[in-house]
């Protein structure tokens, strides 16, 4: 056997699902997760995929896994905020993704995702690494009517829509990371290896 093959094994065997440490739902629902089994402390420093079964997340919700030490969200995203994605291009600093935050093969449309229904990004503010707030609500007092959901950096204000999209005129200087990711079935995604690693 190849050494190719024996780390694709490896890398088989490492993977797991991380623990979920936070949700935000419309109706504020128990966060979806399904325990198998957890890499060591030396495979998670060595960077081991990460399991998220997104099965049981409702549209509007997000769940987080934690990959690499950085947590990387998953939003469902529902139909009115997919539609809502291209109503926003004036509003932001790079609205076609010219800047290489995604790996090549997530298409730099506005959905920015290999399905459009789930969002997966690396929840780091591009600023100064703050955790930005999962803010999904249509014009809330605080955001201003123009707000049709997103992300919030409260450090410093930068602000991101669903698709991680950086707003102009904001300290953040680019989109939100997207990080290696790829559907293993219909609602299971693999965080931190590429489609081809699973085929
Ligand atoms: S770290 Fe997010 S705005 Fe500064």
């Amino acid at each position: 056997m190849s050494n190719e093959g024996v780390d694709k094994g490896r890398r088989r065997l490492l993977v797991a699902t991380t623990s979920v440490v936070g949700a935000v739902g419309a109706v504020g629902a128990a966060v979806p997760f399904v325990a198998s089994w957890n890499p060591s402390a030396k495979a998670k420093a060595a960077g081991a995929p990460v399991k998220a079964d997104v099965s049981k997340l409702e549209p509007g919700q997000q769940m987080i896994v934690e990959w690499r030490g950085k947590p990387v969200w998953i939003v469902r995203r529902t139909e009115e905020a997919l539609e809502n994605l291209a109503k926003l291009d004036d509003k932001l600093a790079d609205p076609a993704s010219e800047k290489p935050q995604q790996p090549d093969y997530i298409p730099n449309t506005p959905v920015r995702a290999l399905k459009p229904e789930f969002a997966v990004m690396t929840g780091i503010c591009t600023h100064l690494g703050c955790s930005p707030t999962y803010r999904p609500e249509i014009a809330p007092e605080d955001l201003g009517e123009e707000w049709l959901g997103g992300f919030f950096c409260p450090c410093h204000g930068s602000k991101f829509d669903l698709s991680g999209r950086v707003y102009k005129g904001v300290p953040a200087p680019t989109n939100l990371v997207i990080p290696p990711h790829a559907y293993i079935d219909d609602k299971v995604i693999m965080v931190g290896v590429d489609p081809e690693e699973t085929a």
